[in-house]
């Protein structure tokens, strides 16, 4: 499975911040936003990850993330010269994806519980990922503002809209997306929606018609978060401090998950350590390799 972080767009809500700063890299309490997403692939088991951004930020990120060794991952940079669309990120990432499954996130949602940690909930789903599409389902206060899922009496998925004025349910789908070896194939097909963007909705949609689109509903004990707005990314500042002060310990420590998850190995991890400024951070890892002896 390999991975696609899609980490460009205008960021337009969020200027001024954005006028010189790129959003992924914008912090979220103590770390950039980007280490979020990617984070939730590595918890997925994913390694082989494609990041796309914008002609700007594309060497910004690279110079935080670099080759991706140090992590054992391999990270790849593709950019997308205009924002038109999610799905596009695809077409961008055609020579990257080589005709395997993908699953894609954005670069701005934040995942969080026990199903995206451990063996059994997304690792898991990726793993046994065969072929179509596996989209998230996330029950949400405001759905008009994002794809919202409709289900008949039976629970079955029947449609999906793009910000639905009278939305059929309160599911909304998250930034997060598997699909499988074709999925480039379906976007070729796609034509830009009246906004001018290649819509994720429209390749949903698709696999929809096919009757290989499967739609995971996330329960009530995972926070889904995006951090688009001044607002939202303030709530996802609190929140992420709350948690990390009360365990005591990190989400999306990078260092920690390519460890847990055996992409590095415990010697490695200790050099990367000694590498690091004196700091929390340092200090954290440094726990956790005692704790590991
Ligand atoms: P959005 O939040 O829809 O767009 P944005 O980040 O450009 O922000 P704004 O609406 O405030 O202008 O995008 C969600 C994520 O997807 C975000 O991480 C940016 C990314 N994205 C791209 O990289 N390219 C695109 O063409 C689009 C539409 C989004």
């Amino acid at each position: 499975m390999k991975g696609i972080v899609l980490a460009g767009g205008s960021g337009s809500r969020l200027y001024p911040l954005t006028r010189i700063m790129c959003k992924q890299l914008l912090p979220v309490y103590d770390k950039p936003m980007i280490s979020y997403p990617l984070a939730t692939l590595m918890q997925g088991g994913i390694r082989d990850i494609c990041i796309i951004s914008t002609p700007k930020d594309l060497p910004v990120l690279q110079s935080f993330l670099g080759s991706g060794t140090e992590l054992g991952l391999t990270l790849t940079y593709v950019v997308q010269p205009r924002p038109e669309g999610i799905a596009q990120a695809f077409l961008l990432a055609e020579e990257f994806i080589a005709g395997q499954p993908v699953t894609l996130i954005l670069g701005d949602n934040i995942f969080y519980g026990d199903y995206f940690y451990g063996d059994g909930g997304f690792s898991r789903a990726v793993r046994e990922f065969e072929d179509g599409g596996l989209i998230f389902g996330y029950y949400v206060s405001n759905p008009q503002d994002f794809g919202v899922i409709e289900f008949d009496a039976h629970g079955r998925t029947i449609g999906i809209e793009e910000k639905p004025r009278a939305p059929k349910s309160s599911y909304a789908v998250p930034g997060l997306y598997v699909y499988g070896d074709d999925v480039t194939a379906v976007c070729r097909q796609l034509r830009p929606s009246p906004r001018g963007e290649l819509e994720i909705t429209d390749i949903n949609r698709a696999y929809l018609e096919r009757g290989q689109l499967r739609v995971e509903r996330l329960g009530r004990g995972i926070a889904w978060l995006d951090t688009g707005t001044p607002s939202s990314l303030q709530e996802a500042n609190a929140f992420i401090e709350a948690i990390e002060k009360r365990q005591g310990l990190k989400i999306a420590c990078l260092e920690e998950i390519a460890h847990h998850q055996g992409f590095i190995d415990r010697e490695h991890l200790a050099r990367l350590v000694e590498g690091l400024p004196r700091c929390d951070y340092r200090a954290y890892l440094e726990r956790l390799l005692a704790q590991s002896r």
